[in-house]
């Protein structure tokens, strides 16, 4: 069975209850959750990891590239905007992504507005809450299904 990998980033964990007007009230487990049952009704595997540490992320990542995973969703919180550790680890692996984010970066602060790996990615969804992981999902099994 083919696998899909979503990776989440620094303080995704306390989702539910962090800044619940910009990221919603939905926890981490529940958008897992939801994100498995989703993969499976189409017949994949689906893997979420969160960490705080980006050396933790990279290694997730690396092993993806020995697991049999197909395609990675990736929200990586703050690291979006700060690694080109993490943008190589992706570059490395090559395995498609797709990059998201729960709240509208492009109309934040102005440091949220780049990207260090928007241009490797199939697309980037931001803005649509716990949803843009569903959109992503969605974005991901079409591509898998040719
Ligand atoms: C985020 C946006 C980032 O700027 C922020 O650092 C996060 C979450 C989002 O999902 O909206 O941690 O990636």
């Amino acid at each position: 069975m083919a696998k899909i990998l979503v990776l989440h980033g620094p303080n995704l964990n306390l989702l539910g209850t962090r800044e619940p007007k910009t990221y919603g009230s939905t926890t981490l487990a529940a958008i897992n959750a939801d994100l498995v049952a989703i993969a499976q009704a189409s017949g994949y595997e689906l893997d979420a990891f969160q960490s705080n540490a980006e050396d933790a992320l990279i290694d997730r990542v690396h092993a993806a590239a020995k697991d049999g995973t197909a395609f990675i969703v990736i929200n990586p919180g703050a690291l979006t905007h700060t690694s080109i550790a993490l943008r190589d680890a992706l570059a490395a692996v090559a395995i498609p992504f797709i990059e998201v984010h729960l709240s509208n970066v492009h109309a934040r602060e102005p440091f949220r507005h780049r990207s260090y790996i928007a241009d490797l990615a199939v697309g980037v969804i931001t803005g649509f809450g716990a949803e843009s992981y569903r959109l992503g999902l969605a974005a991901a099994l079409k591509r898998l299904a040719g």
